[in-house]
């Protein structure tokens, strides 16, 4: 199911997404692939991973709202680029015939998700909260398109993350580039549960 904007207002209320900063931008760093982008991209490829095709039940985890950004190096942003999410269930299986732990696999996780910059340069998922797995620290795996130009590949980290400083690839990472790829993730209430919302901000010198 998509997400809209509109929801998200719906859910977070006003949302404060990081401003244009003082002085120089730092670039959204570069980070690998890794072996787990769908082999096989999913049916449903919408910014709600929470929700897969037509079921009505969600996927397991704790429910994460991500408020995106897409700015260049004069921090004006850029409409009509696809961002691309990956990432494990919350039993660390990946959308992925490779993956370990696939009998594992929660069939309502989407694992792939889609959303194009609006005219703001914004765009919007709704996810889970990423799991550790054998050898990572918890992260979402994300890449830009411009058309079929590939401008960034990235993963995302959760702020603070007591894992984070042991992961190989968090720490190829300087200091800066490890602050702008972490997440802030702050708790807002739902109707009766409690959603996560963090604000990504990413950077294409492009
Ligand atoms: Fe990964």
């Amino acid at each position: 199911m998509l997400t809209s904007r509109r929801s998200f207002f719906a859910i977070c209320g006003a949302i404060v997404l990081p401003g244009v900063s003082l002085g120089e931008l730092i670039r959204t760093p570069w980070q690998g692939e890794g072996p787990f982008y769908p082999d096989r991209i999913p049916e449903d490829t919408d910014n709600d991973l929470v929700k897969n095709g037509q079921s009505t039940i969600e996927a397991g985890g704790k429910i994460l709202n991500i408020m995106g950004s897409l700015v260049n190096r004069d921090s004006k942003p850029i409409k009509g680029m696809t961002a691309e999410i990956w990432q494990t269930d919350m039993n660390g299986v990946y959308l992925h015939t490779g993956s370990f732990g696939s009998k594992m696999r929660d069939v309502q996780f989407q694992g792939f998700g889609r959303s194009i910059t609006d005219r703001n340069g914004h765009f919007y998922f709704r996810t889970i909260i990423p799991v550790e797995y054998p050898g990572r620290t918890p992260h979402i795996h994300l890449k830009l398109w411009n058309e079929r130009e590939n401008v960034l590949t990235t993963q995302l980290y959760i702020q603070g993350h007591s894992m984070n400083k042991e992961d190989f690839l968090f720490k190829r990472m300087t200091l800066a580039e490890q602050n702008i790829n972490s997440m802030e993730l702050l708790p807002a209430k739902t109707n009766d549960s409690i959603e996560y919302i963090t604000s990504v901000r990413l950077v294409v010198f492009s």
